[in-house]
């Protein structure tokens, strides 16, 4: 869901009407025939890419996803996935054709509101023409039936593979940033959010995780297994998983009273009880330092695929083959606030993420009484003049250098120049502001700045400018 601005558009149908309207007869009517008549005629092609100049061709444009329902059938032995994604949308604008983002599989058949409609692919593109052109603002519900064996991006010299990844008892789901459409068409980026149903049906005895709650026990017939989640709040594609294989399982609550789920794959045992409390203990301090958790559960997933990272799943982060230690369920967990209930709108202020998240990891060890976040910017202070990290300004990500060590570190540093420049109270009341205002939206880097401005009442411009966006070490 995105929200747009509608004033340039009412202001442009005014304009259009007093010019076309002839002074002596009455003004067209506005009924609904003449109006989608109108909007119909108008009809055009969405844009085959949200508007991300570094991304040019994830997500679409002309409409806005509000809910994904993503039914796949899995079977491990042969890799296949079959599946039907019902995607409920509003139009942005009067739509003759639009796009979805879908990464391999045959697609044997697309409805728009029940009505078989016309497709077509062409890489990563699934251009969909209704029987009938949508009218701008109309809601609509596009349904794609489509099956295969998933192939995950592999992208060898910078982001690795990620997507719907296979492994010997199931998947390993982790997407960032552009992998879901290698298991579910999408309008793939993290501009459009939306709520998401999942129903995974996988042969009996395997496990199948997606983020969100379970909406009822796992039903069970003809040796096949079909498992039902739900994210009610509003989520970004990236975080979508639906993680399979055998999994052992604890679930409960918080201190604080959070639903907790932990999940680890058998050869992961021994880690079940520190992921189940670990994940809680650290939901529930965040929830005193960032604000109020957004989600409805939490908790953590750690399977045997050797991915050597994390990802902050939502509700469900992932570890990827190692047993996780306090300092990244730290970080994954801070993701649920910063990434996750506040999305970027643009990959470059993926700094609103990881920087947030590695800052998070300074004040859990400070926390702790581990370290302070002080001895861990002095520390990265003191990297010689010519580290890559001070060429690398953070404030920018750079598309083909996405995850860059620069967006991390140099992007938690930049927010411990400014709790030095503000002081501890507004800093920590400038965090719980921004989450705040924010919750289940969307944010930039300019409105980080205002915020912290407004709140500190002091010019902030030179302090972001050299901590984010100059090539060189700030003095
Ligand atoms: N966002 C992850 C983190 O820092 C890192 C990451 C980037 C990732 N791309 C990914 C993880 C793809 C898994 C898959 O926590
Ligand atoms: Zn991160």
């Amino acid at each position: 869901m995105r929200y747009r601005r509608r004033g340039v558009a009412l202001l442009a149908a005014l304009v259009s009407a007093l010019a076309c309207a002839p002074a002596d007869q009455p003004p067209p009517s506005a009924g609904p025939s003449t109006a989608e008549a109108r909007t119909v005629s108008d009809a055009r092609a969405g844009a085959p890419g949200i508007g991300d100049a570094d991304f040019p061709r994830d997500g679409n444009g002309g409409y806005d996803v509000a809910h994904y329902a993503i039914a796949v059938d899995y079977t491990p032995a042969t890799k296949r996935l079959e599946g039907v994604t019902t995607i409920e949308a509003a139009a942005t604008q009067a739509l003759s054709s639009f796009n979805l983002d879908l990464s391999g599989f045959e697609v044997s058949k697309v409805t728009v509101d029940g009505a078989p409609a016309g497709f077509s692919r062409q890489g990563q593109e699934l251009t969909v023409r209704p029987a009938r052109a949508i009218g701008d603002d109309a809601r609509f519900t596009v349904e794609v039936a489509y099956a295969g064996v998933p192939a995950p991006v592999q992208d060898a010299d910078n982001l690795g593979v990620y997507g719907f990844i296979p492994t010997a008892d199931g998947a390993f789901v982790a997407a960032e940033p552009d992998g879901a459409k290698t298991w579910f068409p999408a309008n793939d980026h993290p501009a459009d959010k939306a709520t998401f149903d999942f129903a995974i049906t996988v042969p009996a005895g395997v496990t199948a995780l997606a983020n969100g709650e379970l909406t009822g026990r796992p039903a069970t017939a003809n040796g096949r297994t079909t498992w039902r989640w739900r994210e009610r709040r509003q989520m970004v594609t990236y975080l979508a998983t639906a993680t399979l294989g055998r999994f052992e399982l604890r679930e409960g609550r918080s201190g604080a009273g959070t639903p907790v789920i932990a999940a680890v794959d058998p050869a992961f045992k021994k880690s079940l009880d520190h992921v189940y409390e670990t994940s809680g203990e650290v939901t529930d301090y965040w929830a005193t330092v960032f604000g109020p958790y957004p989600f409805d559960s939490t908790g953590g997933v750690v399977d045997d695929y050797a991915a050597g990272y994390a990802l902050e799943n939502q509700t469900k982060p992932m570890y990827g083959g190692f047993d996780p230690d306090e300092t990244i369920i730290a970080h994954e967990l801070a993701h649920q606030w910063f990434g996750n209930s506040l999305s970027i709108r643009r990959w470059q202020d993926l700094w609103l993420n990881e920087g947030f998240a590695t800052y998070a990891e300074w004040l859990w060890a400070e926390h702790k009484g581990k370290g302070t976040a002080e001895a861990s910017f002095a520390q990265n202070l003191a990297r010689p003049a010519d580290d890559p990290m001070w060429a690398y300004p953070p404030g920018r990500a750079k598309p083909n250098d996405l995850f860059n060590q620069s967006v991390y570190t140099r992007g938690a540093m930049t927010l411990h120049a400014l709790r030095k420049a503000v002081g501890d109270k507004t800093f920590f009341a400038l965090l719980r502001t921004w989450t705040a205002e924010h919750r289940y939206g969307h944010v930039t880097t300019d409105q980080f700045v205002a915020l912290a401005e407004r709140m500190s009442g002091k010019d902030l411009g030179p302090l972001f400018d050299a901590w984010l966006f100059q090539p060189r070490r700030p003095s």
